[in-house]
């Protein structure tokens, strides 16, 4: 012992030089490759965000055409991915379903497996980055019995993606602006987010030489938790639990429960290892969510008055104030993504394929990094000495 440093959840190691995302959680600022996330979201798609922090730049008209040429031009899986998808229960969680398909997919596409090879990885990027959405509809049709609903490649992103979740093959769905660029703006919002468990993941499952496939597949399984991606479903959650209590007059009682240590309650969708000032993504969610709400009719929604109720009390408590807990971008994408009718268990999904992105473009940069070696943390060991081995009759 003693050799080593020992930093327990990672609170002040760098593990790697990253120039993709920046955060300054003092001031509560998001930028991904030098642009605040403010600028982004109103100017740009998500696509191209996703170009902008695969390769660098802001893609210019002709570069943006290409890529989304290429991206939609990959939406199709292979068909046998349903026959595996069949396999799964069908009550499964979509973020178990996730986890296996994605895994999948490194048994079917034989010309992206070296992710030392560049090729390679931009193949399996592009690839990623368009089956996403269609892996995320095929596991929410799965769920409910419904056929799957093949992409439509002379769409956006993001709205072939709601058109895959809501058309039937009976009844075809008309993708509404608002809440198309919603959804795009929450595919934005989530696209990377520096050095996360999630990422890390994927550049530790990465850094052994794995198939890509794979490596993503294991950010998938990260995002899961409750702490992490999971937040968004369980801060819902939260909140009809609330409701079902009595709304906005048990808030009282909720934040004392919070703030008793022994009651194993959190406020879900507030706090963050890395702001300690209001999460920028949270605003812009918010502001999002009112936009949607106002396009559905439903600004008098009970749970929006019900999170704006929770968040104005919690920022005022002295519990809140003196931990720096604000607001976090899952607070109100629940909200948001339960207006725009997708169902709470898919929340984390979509998260999944909005950080897809964040995850590949990570794993390059260390792939490229002429320090990449193997991640390899080592231990302070503080269990037993050596010891005799007592044949069984003695133990
Ligand atoms: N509700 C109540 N107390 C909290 C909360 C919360 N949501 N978050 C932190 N605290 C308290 C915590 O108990 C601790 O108190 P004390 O100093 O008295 O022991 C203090 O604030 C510091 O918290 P921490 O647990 O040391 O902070 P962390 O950096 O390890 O955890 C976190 C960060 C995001 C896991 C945590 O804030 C949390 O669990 N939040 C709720 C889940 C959530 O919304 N997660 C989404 C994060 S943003 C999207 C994403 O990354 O996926």
């Amino acid at each position: 012992t003693g050799k080593f440093t020992y930093d327990p959840g990672f609170l002040s190691t760098a593990s790697c030089n990253s120039t993709i995302t920046y955060i300054d959680g003092d001031k509560g600022e998001l930028l991904y490759r030098g642009y605040p996330i403010e600028q982004l979201a109103v100017n740009c798609d998500y696509l191209e965000t996703c170009y902008l922090l695969l390769y660098g730049e802001l893609p210019n008209e002709a570069q943006k055409a290409s890529f989304e040429d290429r991206v939609m031009h990959h939406t199709m899986v292979n068909e046998q991915m349903q026959f595996f998808l069949r396999g799964f229960r069908r009550d499964a969680h979509p973020m178990a379903v996730m986890t296996g398909l994605v895994g999948a997919m490194s048994a079917f596409y034989h010309d992206s497996t070296d992710i030392n090879n560049p090729e390679h990885r931009e193949i399996a990027a592009i690839r990623l980055i368009a089956k996403m959405p269609t892996l995320v509809a095929m596991a929410y049709k799965y769920t409910i019995g419904q056929p799957y609903i093949y992409p439509k490649n002379d769409l956006s992103y993001a709205g072939n993606f709601m058109r895959m979740m809501f058309a039937t093959p009976c009844e075809d769905y008309k993708p509404n602006d608002v809440l198309v660029r919603a959804m795009d703006r929450i595919f934005t919002l989530h696209a990377d987010h520096e050095q996360n468990a999630s990422t890390s993941t994927v550049r530790l499952c990465g850094s052994s030489g794995t198939n890509p496939f794979a490596a993503i597949a294991a950010g998938v399984a990260c995002l899961w938790g409750p702490a992490h991606g999971g937040a968004n479903e369980a801060c819902l959650n939260m909140l009809y639990d609330i409701q079902k209590q009595g709304g906005v007059a048990r808030i009282g009682d909720f934040i004392g429960k919070v703030k008793d240590k022994n009651s194993g309650v959190k406020l879900m969708g507030f706090g963050h290892r890395v702001y300690k000032n209001y999460d920028p993504r949270a605003k812009l969610m918010r502001e999002t969510c009112h936009e949607v709400l106002n396009e559905l009719g439903l600004h008098d929604d009970p749970l929006f008055k019900l999170a704006m109720e929770l968040e104005k009390i919690a920022l005022e408590d002295e519990y809140f104030v003196a931990r720096k807990l604000y607001p976090n971008v899952d607070f109100y994408s629940g909200i948001v993504q339960r207006a725009i009718g997708i169902p709470v268990p898919l929340f984390t999904a979509i998260f999944a394929l909005a950080r897809t992105v964040g995850w590949i473009a990570q794993l390059n940069e260390m792939i490229g990094d002429p320090e990449y070696k193997i991640g390899r943390p080592r231990q302070l060991f503080v269990g037993a000495t050596a010891r005799d081995v007592k044949p069984i009759a003695q133990r």
